[in-house]
């Protein structure tokens, strides 16, 4: 039994929106015997937590959720028969608890951390089960860790898991948002050619950085599907990182190459888009969703971001007391990367 109190929470509200959250306090709650206490050093910040605050469609939880799938802390208590964890180690909640291995079901992946049905980890302290958690890399800072579980996740199963890339190949990347940074880096440490698409000459200097040359400012150039094309010498990208989703799928298509593949993972244009879908057969391209990944996955992905000592892209890192400014930076969405908070805390 945990002796440690009460915690501060944040609850989304009635009134739903960044306005609508609120502090409250809850009991910090007691362990049964596989499960472990975990106190929060970092969280970041993900396009879903905006759908999910705002209670968007299918993302609409009841009032009193405690939002947010993505955070990094400390065990501070283990249950008694906790075996592969201990005391001060530091770990990330999986964004699906449930999907530890093997292909995706709706059983693996029906209650997501921080969604409409399970509560996030916009707390001070979050209970897990000792498998629904994984170590973090080390070398990470809290808030680095704390990009991994979703954006970084879905990037590594997109491309490395179901894309298999490797060099030779080339990707195109839609943006400059977390999920787009991760799908950079690690098509970068695969060998891979990679082409980025951003709204913002500035940003797309700052991927230049990070050893991406070929850029596409895609509101100067409206046709950038035809600009992939001259790129690749007409041939088309083997794999696309489809970040917008709605009727962009469309633009993607024409300019995939044969064989390619599009990795369905965002939907900033919309849930529903109009494609030409005789323009897919001819390319023999495959159109496939994504849904974060598996624990796993989010290990082998752990092993490969140590190997590589890869530092996530953190755009910037607010205290807890600023958490509203931080969704709305996000919504504003001028970012570069990930949003991060850290947690306030009198050591
Ligand atoms: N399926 C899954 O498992 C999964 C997992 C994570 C996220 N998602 C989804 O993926 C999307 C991105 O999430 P995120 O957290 O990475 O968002 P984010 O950090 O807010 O990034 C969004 C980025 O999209 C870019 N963008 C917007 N419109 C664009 C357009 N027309 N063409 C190219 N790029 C465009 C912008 O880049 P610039 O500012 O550079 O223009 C923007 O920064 C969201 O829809 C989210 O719900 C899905």
């Amino acid at each position: 039994m945990t002796t440690l109190g009460n915690m501060k929470v944040h609850e989304i509200t009635r009134d739903y929106g960044i306005d609508g959250l609120s502090i409250t306090e809850r009991n910090i709650p007691s362990l049964s015997a596989r499960q472990v206490l975990v106190r929060l050093d970092a969280v970041s910040l993900n396009y879903r937590d905006l759908l999910i605050i705002k209670g968007i469609g299918r993302w609409r939880p009841p009032a009193g959720r405690v939002p947010l799938s993505d955070g990094v802390g400390t065990i501070v208590e283990t249950g008694s028969e906790v075996q592969q964890l201990t005391l001060n180690d530091r770990v990330a909640g999986l964004f699906f608890p449930n999907w530890k291995e093997g292909a995706v079901t709706t059983e693996k992946t029906h209650d997501p951390l921080g969604g409409p049905t399970r509560d996030g980890v916009l707390q001070e302290y979050v209970m897990f089960e000792e498998d629904q958690v994984v170590k973090v890399p080390s070398y990470l800072t809290p808030a680095e860790a704390a990009t991994l579980p979703c954006a970084a996740l879905t990037a590594w199963n997109a491309l490395i898991e179901k894309g298999k890339i490797h060099p030779g190949k080339t990707v195109l990347i839609q943006g400059t948002g977390g999920v787009a940074l991760f799908a950079a880096q690690f098509s970068l440490i695969s060998g891979a050619q990679v082409i980025l698409l951003s709204s913002s000459d500035e940003k797309l200097e700052r991927a230049r950085e990070l050893g991406i040359s070929q850029l596409i400012n895609y509101k100067k150039t409206v046709n950038w599907e035809k600009a992939v094309l001259d790129m690749t010498g007409g041939k088309g990208v083997d794999h696309i990182v489809e970040i917008v989703g709605g009727n962009n799928v469309d633009r993607s298509i024409s300019a995939l190459a044969p064989n390619g593949l599009i990795s369905q993972i965002g939907v900033i244009d919309g849930l529903k888009g109009e494609i030409e879908i005789s323009k897919l057969m001819p390319k023999e391209g495959m159109v496939q969703g994504v849904q974060v990944g598996s624990r796993e996955m989010f290990l082998r992905m752990n092993q490969a971001i140590t190997l590589t000592q890869l530092h996530p892209v953190v755009h910037k890192i607010y205290p807890l007391s600023a958490i509203k400014e931080a969704l709305t930076e996000l919504e504003q969405g001028n970012h570069y990367g990930k949003i991060c908070i850290s947690a306030e805390r009198n050591q």
